[in-house]
């Protein structure tokens, strides 16, 4: 991870982190992907956020839950100004981290095939298509799953470069 980025966990009592994640979904999606009132009182949901080490607002921030042996993402997202330094990664690489330590199978994710740089951010994360969901955005608006699995103790966690 670059050395000015933090990557925190998202405390619900945070006013700042939890503001900075509200505008941030606001500018990253076409529709809410974080819907924080809901999403961080739901059992199981974790969430985190990443920073420069000069500013507390948050550019990034991932939320997952788990779900059974696997770790759902449910969104991942990095301010405009603040993109292809990283953030999503380091964000990615520590629930990917989260998920190992808690012995989960396999990381999962959904997103639209007209994503580019998210899957390609998920392809060098290793994640591979494993599915294609008819309609999963709205009529005609497909979406892939991607999984990672994280079932061979041996394999080694790609780092960014
Ligand atoms: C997708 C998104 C999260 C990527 O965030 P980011 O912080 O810019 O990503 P990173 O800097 O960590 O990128 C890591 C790698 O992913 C790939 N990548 C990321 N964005 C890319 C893009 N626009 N085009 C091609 N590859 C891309 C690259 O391989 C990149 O490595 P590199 O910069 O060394 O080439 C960001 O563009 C975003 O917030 N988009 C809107 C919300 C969204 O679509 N979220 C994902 C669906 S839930």
């Amino acid at each position: 991870m670059p050395s000015h980025l933090l990557v925190e966990p998202l405390a619900s009592d945070d006013i700042l982190a939890v503001t900075g994640c509200l505008i941030l979904d606001a500018l990253c999606f076409p529709r809410p992907g974080f819907v924080a009132a809901r999403d961080l009182t739901r059992p199981g949901f974790r969430a985190w956020v990443c920073r420069s080490t000069e500013t507390p607002s948050p550019w990034g921030f991932l939320g997952c839950t788990r779900v059974r042996d696997s770790l759902h993402v449910s969104a991942v997202a990095t301010h405009p100004d603040f993109r292809r330094q990283g953030v999503a990664f380091a964000l990615m690489r520590t629930a990917i981290l989260q998920a190992r330590h808690a012995r989960l199978a396999r990381v999962v994710l959904e997103v639209s095939p007209d994503n580019e740089g998210a899957v390609a951010l998920y392809q060098k994360l290793g994640f591979t298509i494993s599915n294609r969901v008819p309609g999963y955005y709205g009529a005609g608006e497909d979406a892939l799953v991607m999984t990672l699995p994280l079932a061979q103790p041996k394999t080694r966690l790609k780092t960014r470069s």
